[in-house]
């Protein structure tokens, strides 16, 4: 068994990651990378996807793109079958892609109750179904796999303005375990894991501290930043894409062989507190 740097290599690996066009999922891309494997980088916004592919294709990586909407089911069929004609391989899968809609629960309509479900939580589910399928002894490419679904700590514990993300991201963590538990017990060799992100500083990151002031809870976002910083998150300061990105190389690699159905904060803190 593999220990140390050498758990933590993808190389000779496939890992699709969803919603690389930006933020956390750009990131883990450019990790996936780093460690050797050959990554699919999937968007629904092609240019953002194409910009991030081009750069790491530039350092050398092997990166393939696909233009994709996370909740239609036809769009995970057509990847499965460029996934095949690609490398006829898939290890890896980061359910990353998903949407942040905030305001209080007397604001929320059940038109963003459903399109936030739609999304965050559909497509890890269609993702989820695919890879299995496809991981599984006897599946597409049957080597077994990693799947990594991006919930929240809003999915743990409670945050004024965030009810129907939260739900979203609490319907994420709840599957992932089910589906853990499934998986293991039917000997497919697919672990899932969900990754629980704080704050962290992105474009979604700044809508949260937007919403911050929209439900009443600040005056400005800097103000939200500070009580942020100050008074709920001990380590001082918000989480880098890169955190959460290495976070997601220890569940995509060997390293975390053992590890299934559990949920790995990535938060300084914050939940703990
Ligand atoms: N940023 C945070 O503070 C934070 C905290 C906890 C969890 N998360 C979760 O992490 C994930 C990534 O967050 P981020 O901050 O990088 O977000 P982001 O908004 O910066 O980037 C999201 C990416 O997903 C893509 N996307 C959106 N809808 C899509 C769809 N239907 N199909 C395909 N692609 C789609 C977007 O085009 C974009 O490139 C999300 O699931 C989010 O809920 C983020």
């Amino acid at each position: 068994m593999k220990m140390g740097l050498d758990a933590f290599s993808l190389a000779g690996k496939v890992a699709v990651v969803t919603g690389a066009g930006a933020g956390i999922g750009a990131a883990v891309a450019r990790c996936y990378a780093d460690a050797g494997a050959a990554v699919a980088l999937t968007d629904i916004d092609a240019q953002r996807c194409e910009a991030v592919a081009a750069e790491l294709r530039e350092g050398g990586a092997v990166v393939f793109t696909l233009t994709m909407d996370v909740s239609r089911e036809s769009d995970w069929e057509q990847l499965c079958s460029a996934l095949e004609d690609w490398k006829g391989r898939w290890d890896v899968l980061l359910n990353n892609a998903g949407i942040y809609i905030g305001g209080s629960v007397g604001s929320n309509t059940t038109e963003q109750l459903q399109r936030i479900h739609d999304i965050n939580v559909a497509s890890v589910f269609l993702g989820t179904r695919f890879a299995a399928a496809a991981m599984k002894p006897g599946g597409t490419f049957g080597h077994g796999g990693s799947i990594i679904n991006l919930s929240s700590i809003a999915g743990l514990i409670g945050v004024p303005g965030h009810s129907i993300y939260g739900a979203s991201k609490g319907a994420v963590a709840s599957f992932s375990r089910h589906a853990a538990v499934e998986f293991a017990r039917f000997g497919y060799g697919v672990r899932v894991n969900s990754l629980h992100p704080g704050l962290i500083d992105t474009a979604m990151g700044h809508m949260v501290l937007q919403d911050f002031v929209d439900v009443g809870l600040a005056p400005d976002t800097d103000t939200a930043l500070s009580m942020l910083r100050d008074q709920m998150i001990p380590c001082g300061r918000l989480g880098t894409v890169e955190d959460v990105a290495n976070a997601a190389l220890f569940l995509a690699a060997d390293a975390s062989s053992y590890v299934t159905g559990t949920e790995l904060t990535v938060d300084g803190g914050f939940v703990a507190a």
